[in-house]
């Protein structure tokens, strides 16, 4: 539920069938007629249509396609995650704005997310296409209270989370690539980037940066990666919504994040593998000009890879580009 006023006065228009009196909210929330003409402009110049009758009152007419603050955290339900969530129209990139609110003492569940990223960053230095208004930028900001070993599982609790939320609203259950691709089919339709300021041996905050092409054309894709990169919309051919998928995301992301600090570390992995399929499987990982071959075996406790080359050597691999064999 909205906490400021403004969200309350929407929530009362949500949840009237008719007009609602000006008398009405301001006897309900205790602020003067001004006050609530006042919250009212705001939310028309955030793209809600509300109309205005002296007589009667108002009424909610339509809600903005953009992603607001009131329409995410309506029904939203969760405990922690996105009680605070600051929208943007366009940032360099939300890991970036999370980054320097997290510098400045923002809090475990605080939320980044914009229409468009003009400097989205993917793993390695790469860069992750941000057009606006069609996918799911968003970052979260975690003090988590494990040691700096565990972050891996941050990532992979994450990939599940994406995983079981795409599959709550679409009916689709992507399958995940190590560490943190997740896919559809072949193509990559989503990814999770994960940064973190921390010392030997304390986390002070981390930041996971979650990517998720949802509505976005083909043709919008750039021809480098037209052929291994899809969106959520291509799969069914129907818009999904971005509102119901953070939703669904922000839930699924707490839940499992409660998990993981309550030392279900091992449901974690478990869940991964079964999502991932990656077991037994040959795989070839790239990791700075190395390449490491062989039959994946399993996560362990730290959520590294373990590969068993062909010789029997069994190396721990903690990053890099899987390729999937056969
Ligand atoms: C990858 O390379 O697979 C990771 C992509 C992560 C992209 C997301 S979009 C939201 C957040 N902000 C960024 O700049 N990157 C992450």
């Amino acid at each position: 539920m909205s906490s400021d006023a403004a969200g309350r006065i929407l929530e009362m228009l949500r949840n009237q069938a008719g007009r609602l009196s000006g008398t009405e909210i301001s006897r309900k929330l205790g602020i003067s007629r001004s006050a609530i003409w006042k919250h009212i402009r705001s939310l028309r110049g955030a793209g809600y249509q509300i109309t205005a009758k002296h007589a009667t009152g108002y009424q909610l007419i339509a809600v903005p396609t953009h992603l607001t603050t009131w329409e995410i955290q309506a029904g939203l339900g969760t405990e922690r995650l996105g009680i605070k969530i600051h929208t943007f129209s366009q940032v360099d990139s939300t890991n970036m704005v999370a980054f320097r609110l997290a510098l400045n003492g923002a809090h475990e569940g605080e939320v980044v997310i914009a229409e468009s990223q003009a400097a989205g960053k993917g793993r390695m230095g790469r860069h992750w296409e941000s057009p606006h208004g069609v996918n799911i930028y968003l970052s979260i900001i975690l003090r988590p209270l494990f040691p700096p070993n565990k972050m891996s599982m941050i990532t992979l609790m994450t990939a599940i989370a994406c995983a079981e939320a795409v599959e709550e609203v679409t009916g689709l259950l992507p399958s995940i690539k190590w560490p943190n691709d997740l896919l559809i089919g072949e193509k990559k339709m989503g990814g999770i980037l994960t940064e973190a300021d921390m010392e030997m041996d304390r986390i002070n905050f981390v930041i996971v940066g979650i990517g998720i092409n949802v509505n976005m054309p083909h043709s919008s894709f750039p021809p480098s990666i037209r052929d291994t990169a899809t969106s959520l919309r291509e799969a069914p051919d129907t818009e999904i919504s971005r509102i119901a998928l953070i939703q669904a995301l922000l839930r699924k992301f707490e839940l499992w994040y409660q998990r993981l600090g309550q030392g279900w570390g091992d449901a974690v992995k478990g869940r991964w593998e079964e999502i991932s399929q990656i077991r037994g499987k040959e795989v070839e990982i790239v990791f700075m000009g190395e390449t490491v071959k062989g039959q994946a075996l399993e996560i362990d406790a730290d959520g590294a890879l373990l590969v068993q080359e062909p010789g029997g050597e069994v190396k721990r691999i903690v990053a890099g580009d899987v390729h999937v064999r056969g």
